[in-house]
Parts: structure tokens; sequence; C-alpha cells
């Protein structure tokens, strides 16, 4: 299974700390927020990974990350020519998938938990996709779904009126039919090809699998979020030290 971290986008919701720097490479403890969305491919066992990135900070990303040789993976970087979504980013990433299944992250997500083990089974199974949810305060700000008899019926991406306190995390797997659904999706109403479509068509399917994310989750998006980001992180030494844990050398 390859891994892809979507770290495109205007960071429009946190100016001016985005005027001139990626919001990805904005600090979240000791370390670059994209470090963390890295770190939870390369724990499930994944080795090869993607990197998309708007214009202006490509090159940003690879002066950082290099071959991604001291965090014990191989890098790849594509560039998202213009902001199309978050759905426009991952077509991007076909070649690169070379048919086989994609565990693709969002490059502001952080997440205290391992999914080594829904990574195994997802590659074991012939197909379908899987998504994580969380309990959240403002479930308004994101993905949310519609829950009926324990299934997800639809999800409704930032709906005012919320059908459950769930959110959709920044975590998605995917089998190789997802190449398909992206070149038939029509932009949303703010213009984006959305992750949110791609999603309800595994749903229409049948084969979409979710679960809660027991441990705590964050998007590091906005002020309030990355502050948030920040003191979770900073209350976890011990398991989000890059250092000493998982396959991360001492970043330089
Ligand atoms: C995106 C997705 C949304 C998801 C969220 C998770 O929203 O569109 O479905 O719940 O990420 O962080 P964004 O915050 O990029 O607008």
């Amino acid at each position: 299974m390859k891994g892809i971290i979507l770290a495109g986008g205007m960071g429009t919701r946190l100016m001016p700390l985005t005027k001139v720097t990626n919001k990805h490479l904005l600090p979240v403890g000791r370390y670059p927020m994209i470090y963390y969305p890295l770190h939870t491919l390369a724990k499930c066992g994944i080795r090869d990974i993607m990197i998309v990135s708007g214009r202006g900070h490509a090159g940003h990303f690879l002066e950082l990350l290099g071959s991604g040789n001291q965090f014990g993976v191989r890098l790849s970087y594509a560039l998202q020519e213009d902001a199309g979504g978050i759905a426009q980013a991952l077509g991007l990433c076909e070649d690169f998938a070379d048919n086989e299944k994609v565990a693709v992250i969002l490059g502001d997500n952080i997440y205290r938990d391992n999914f080594k083990d829904d990574a195994e089974k997802f590659k074991s199974q012939e197909r379908g996709a899987k998504i994580f949810l969380k309990k959240v305060q403002d479930p308004s700000r994101f993905g949310v779904p519609e829950i009926a008899s324990d299934k997800i019926v639809k999800i409704e991406e930032k709906p005012q009126n919320p059908k459950s306190p769930y959110a959709v995390t920044g975590f998605y797997l995917y089998d190789n039919r997802v190449w398909e659904v992206i070149k038939k999706l029509k932009p949303s109403g703010r213009g984006e090809l959305e992750i949110t479509d791609v999603n309800n068509f595994y749903i229409q399917d049948g084969s979409m699998k979710f679960s809660v994310v027991p441990g705590w989750w964050t998007d590091a998006g906005t002020f309030d979020s990355l502050l948030q980001a920040n003191i979770l992180v900073s209350r976890e030494k011990q398991e989000l030290n890059f250092d000493s844990h998982g396959p991360f050398a001492k970043p330089a």
C-alpha cells in the first residue's frame, strides 16, 4: 500500500501566519506540522509516500524532508498547480499509486493513534474504503456522517445542521477504484473536488467501512485548532517523541 500526504491549499484561515510560510510547515510542538502525518503513515509500515503541495512551497517540502531517508521512508513529490480541492490533489497521485491501495492523510491532521492494524487489515481485504470518525464539539467545520443503524448513510461537507456529532477525520484508505471515482467528480459549491464526494461513492457502493478513533485527534488549520494541536502534542512527550520512538531518526 502506498501513502499520500495532501499538503496543498492556501491556509487562508491562518493568515498572516501563512502569508509566506506554508500551513503544513508551521510549528506544532517541536516539529513542523507535516512531521505528524508523515509519522502516522510511517507507523502503518508504509514506505512509499507522495507529498502533494501547491505552488510557491513545493521546494520547501523538498528542502525539509528530502528523500525521506532520515525518516525511514521514500518520498516523492507532486505539484498541485491550481487549488482545486483535496480530491483533485489526490487525483495527481494515480501513477504513483501504481494500482496499489492507498492510505491518504491530510497534512494538517494530527492523531494520537497508531493505524497499523487498520492498514494491515485493509491491505488484505479485496476492495472498498475506510474512514475514521471522531466526536467533536463543532461538527459543522468538517465532513459529517449521517448514521442509521450503525451504518453511514451519507456524508455532508460542512453542514449547517449536522446529522451527527462526528467529524470525518482526514485519514482515508481507498482501493484502486478511487482514481475513476475522482475523474467523475463535479466541483462543489465552493468550486472544489471534494473528498466527501469520493467517500459518498464508496458509501453508495456499500463498500465503505468506518471506525471511531479512540485517542485524541485534531486538525490544525484554524487558530483554535492549531493551538489545540500544540497543547495535545506537548502533553504526549513519550508517544509522539520522534527522537526515541518509531521509525524516525533524530531530526538534524
Ligand atoms: C477537510 C475535509 C473534511 C474533513 C476535514 C478534516 O476539510 O473536506 O471533510 O472533515 O478536512 O480535517 P478542510 O478543513 O480542509 O476544509
